[in-house]
Parts: C-alpha cells; structure tokens; sequence
C-alpha cells in the first residue's frame, strides 16, 4: 500500500491558521477531492473537528487518544500506525494523510508520496507541515496556477515520489501491497 501525504502549504511550510485553513483556493479543493477520491483519507482529530463532517467518497479514518470520541460516519484509530493498518486490511492501494500538522510530522517517514500544493504567499500560520528533506524527493509532476476570482493566490501543484536505491538496483515487482511500477493517473 502507497502511503501519501497531500498537503497545501504556503511558503513559509505553513497550513493552518485559528483550527481551519488560511486561504481560499477552489481549485487546490478540486484537486484534493479528485486524488482522494475513493481512497481511505486518515485525519487527526483537529482536522476531522474543522471539517466536521464525512467526505463524499472518501473513507475518513479519524485519529484520536480519545476512547469516546464519535465522528458519525468514519472510522476510528487510537494510532496513525492503526489507521494505516486499518486501511491495509480494507484493501486500500494507497492510503491518504490529510494531515494536520501533528498527523503529517508522524507521517513523513513513513510516506511513499507527496501531493504538496505550494502557495505562493507567507500566511501568518499558526500549525506548519513537518521539514522536507528534498534530496530524498523525486519531482514526479508540476502545474503552475495563477491567481483569479476562485483562488486567491497563486500556487503550484507538484507531485513527488520518494527515492529509493534498491529500485535502480532490482527490477520493481509487484510485492501484493500496491502496485507500485504501475503508473498513477495524473489529474494535472
Ligand atoms: N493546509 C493543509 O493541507 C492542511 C491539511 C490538514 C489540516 N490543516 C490545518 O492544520 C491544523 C490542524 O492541525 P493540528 O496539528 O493542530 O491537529 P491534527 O493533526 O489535525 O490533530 C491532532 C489530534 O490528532 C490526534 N492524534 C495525533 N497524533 C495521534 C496519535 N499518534 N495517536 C492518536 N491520536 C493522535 C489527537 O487527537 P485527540 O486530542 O482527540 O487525542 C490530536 O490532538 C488546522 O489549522 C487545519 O486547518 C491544514
């Protein structure tokens, strides 16, 4: 299984502002439903709380230290660990982190894949994604986007894969737990 994070950060590697997101761009929600659309999304319970709700299409895998906590709807995990085994078991091929900050930070060593929306503007944030260590990326795909009526600041759509030596090293089989050689659709 593909673990992938998708995020839209500012320039600064801000995402948050006051428990919501700090800008409006109809087009990175366009994109975000489009990658995660029937695929489990696995968000800590800060972000599940400002969404509030189940997304259309996506299995929401909320994960929280609280026993009684109820999100109508979705799945619980007292874990990132149990939520991506969770998603495992339900025969996900690739497992979205929608963070926020605290589920991303656990996330990043463990992820295969990165779907970033760069926005170009300093956002005063208050929550940040974790520190990227590019060598260790691949850019696999870019879009600029200018910003218009919808989107109120520019930004740019990339898509990295994580590098890995052994796979210049040993022919990419399929290993049962997603398909990695295959190639994944590109929606820009
Ligand atoms: N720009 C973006 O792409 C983006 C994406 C997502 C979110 N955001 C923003 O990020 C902010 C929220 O991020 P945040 O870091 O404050 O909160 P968060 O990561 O969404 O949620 C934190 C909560 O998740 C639970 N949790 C975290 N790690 C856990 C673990 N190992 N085991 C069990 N439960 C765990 C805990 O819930 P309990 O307290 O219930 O135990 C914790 O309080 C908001 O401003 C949101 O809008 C931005």
């Amino acid at each position: 299984m593909i673990v992938a994070l998708i995020a839209a950060l500012d320039e600064a590697g801000g995402i948050g502002k006051d428990g919501g997101l700090p800008w409006r761009l109809s087009a990175d929600l366009r994109q975000f439903k489009a990658l995660t659309i029937g695929h489990h999304l696995i968000l800590g319970r800060k972000t599940y709380a400002s969404i509030g709700r189940p997304l259309p299409g996506r299995t929401l895998i909320v994960v929280t230290r609280n026993p009684a906590f109820a999100a109508p709807g979705c799945l619980l995990a007292a874990s990132l660990e149990q939520a991506l085994a969770l998603a495992g078991q339900r025969g996900e091929s690739e497992a979205f982190i929608g963070g926020g900050s605290q589920v991303f930070a656990q996330a990043m060593p463990l992820a295969d894949r990165l779907y970033l929306t760069r926005v170009h503007t300093l956002a005063a944030c208050d929550t940040f994604f974790p520190s990227v260590d590019w060598a260790a990326w691949q850019e696999t795909a870019r879009q600029e986007h200018p910003a218009d009526e919808q989107n109120e600041f520019a930004f740019t759509f990339m898509r990295l894969e994580r590098r890995r030596p052994d796979r210049f090293l040993k022919p990419v089989r399929s290993c049962g737990c997603g398909d990695r050689s295959r190639p994944m659709p590109l929606f820009w």
